[in-house]
């Protein structure tokens, strides 16, 4: 497995290009499902997770073909989905162990083949992960849904209705799947307590752009009108904010000078917030965002994760990463998923001083310096706050499991190289 080793200590400074958001480009890109006509996505990110849907979706039938063009500054990837030939409405263990956000095929087959059978997840490192309010959703819209050998089984022989659904959490995946279920319903389905994450409004603009008529965007009541049929269209995906946050910490955590272009501030409002609090300077231009740590003296501040737009849990590990070394104590409290500190024991190895109280609440108290170890991590964002507590600590760090990392960081040491790191990636074989 590969590994990515850092000599921590360098100051970066530069720019970054932001990609496109993993977490958009995923339920844009099942959103083809819907149609036989072909949609196009453009900005998707070059990243282990968009292989592995593109891999089930053609193992569905899908037809995919790309083109590599340049997207506000940097090269970026073209997809043009088409479904005109689907023949398997089954998403197997292989697909779905490998990647959980493959559960966003499920509301579009139903909606458009009446039937689907999907491996069901299973927990992972951050948490259960349970997909309940998907299944009940889909219930209240008249579809039968069996658990089977470990297999989801789903059928609306006369189509999926239009309901009057009230989450019982604002589930992010939850809202997606049905989104798009709902475009093909017969009659109006009304979402209450929907998330409000900015990833499904670049969904709602990609479905009403395929003729779908969906109302309440950007707020927790969506109403969806169901169409007979959609139709082709052409959605660019949005810049991905947990990239742009994580970046900004390492500006903030090398006393660096970082402008992140292509990010949109307005999407991190909480997170710049606190690192304004932390003492970083954030200026916020037209397409970017600067960060600037230079000479700054960093201090601790309290963060609460919670639904969009309160502090993303995506940044939370990151963020931790930063108190590490900041003047002072924070307190960060994990409100979404129930075991999020897994990172804490080897920021510990790495000389953090960290308490852990029950499973939400964690003390951090900074130290002047951290020191590299070789470490690892469980999950995708985890992986990165390791990578940042290495570009702030004394040595060298060794990042193992970077298959994680892979998943959503897009180019990960090139972008740290260009503004100054030393990072590297040793190959399985090296
Ligand atoms: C998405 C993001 C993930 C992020 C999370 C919260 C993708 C691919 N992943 O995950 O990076 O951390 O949003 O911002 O976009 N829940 C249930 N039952 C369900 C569904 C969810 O109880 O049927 C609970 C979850 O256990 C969790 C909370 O609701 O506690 C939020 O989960 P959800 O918003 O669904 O997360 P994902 O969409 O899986």
């Amino acid at each position: 497995m590969d590994k990515i080793k850092i000599i921590g200590g360098n100051t970066l400074h530069g720019k970054i290009c932001i990609s496109g958001a993993k977490n958009a480009a995923l339920p844009l890109i099942c959103a083809s499902l819907l149609t036989d006509e072909p949609v196009i996505i453009k900005n998707v990110p070059l990243l282990s997770d968009i292989t592995f849907l593109n891999g089930l979706l053609k193992y569905l039938g899908m037809d995919i073909s790309e083109k590599q063009e340049i997207f506000v500054q940097h090269q970026s990837t073209k997809y043009t989905y088409q479904a005109n030939q689907i023949t398997n409405l089954v998403a197997p263990y292989d697909f779905v162990r490998k990647m959980r956000a493959s559960y966003y095929v499920l509301g579009p087959l139903l909606a458009r083949f009446k039937h689907v059978e999907f491996s069901l997840p299973g927990g992972c490192a951050i948490g259960a992960r349970p997909i309940d309010i998907h299944l009940s959703s889909l219930e209240q819209m008249g579809a039968k849904i069996e658990i089977k050998n470990g297999y989801v089984i789903a059928d609306a022989p006369n189509g999926l209705t239009g309901a009057h659904i009230i989450f019982s959490k604002a589930s992010v995946g939850a809202t997606c799947n049905i989104l798009m279920a709902a475009t093909l319903a017969s009659g109006i389905t009304k979402i209450e307590n929907a998330a409000k994450e900015p990833e499904i409004a670049n969904l709602i603009d990609l479905l009403n752009a395929m003729g779908a008529k969906i109302e309440g965007k950007n707020t927790s009541v969506l109403t969806i009108e169901g169409v007979e049929k959609l139709h082709n269209a052409e959605i660019s995906v949005i810049s991905d904010r947990i990239e742009a946050g994580s970046y900004a910490i390492a500006a903030a955590i090398t006393h660096g000078k970082i402008e992140l272009v292509n990010a949109c501030a307005d999407f991190l409002q909480q997170p710049i917030r606190v690192l304004e609090k932390m003492g970083v300077d954030v200026s916020v231009d037209d397409n970017s965002i600067i960060v600037d740590a230079v000479n700054k003296t960093i201090v601790g501040e309290d963060i609460y994760t919670d639904y969009y737009p309160g502090f993303p849990t995506d940044l939370q590990a990151q963020f931790m990463a930063l108190m590490t070394v900041a003047e002072g104590a924070s307190l960060v409290t994990e409100s979404i998923w129930e075991n999020r500190f897994m990172h804490v024991p080897e920021l510990c190895r790495m000389g953090a001083n960290i308490n852990i109280h029950g499973h939400a609440s964690a003390i951090v108290r900074g130290v002047k310096k951290l020191s590299g170890a070789p470490v690892m991590a469980t999950d995708l964002r985890a992986s990165f706050a390791l990578v940042l507590a290495g570009l702030a600590a004394e040595g060298e760090t060794i990042v193992n499991r970077v298959y994680h990392l892979d998943r959503g960081y897009e180019k990960l040491e090139e972008k740290l190289k260009a503004v100054g790191a030393d990072i590297e990636r040793i190959k399985e074989s090296d």
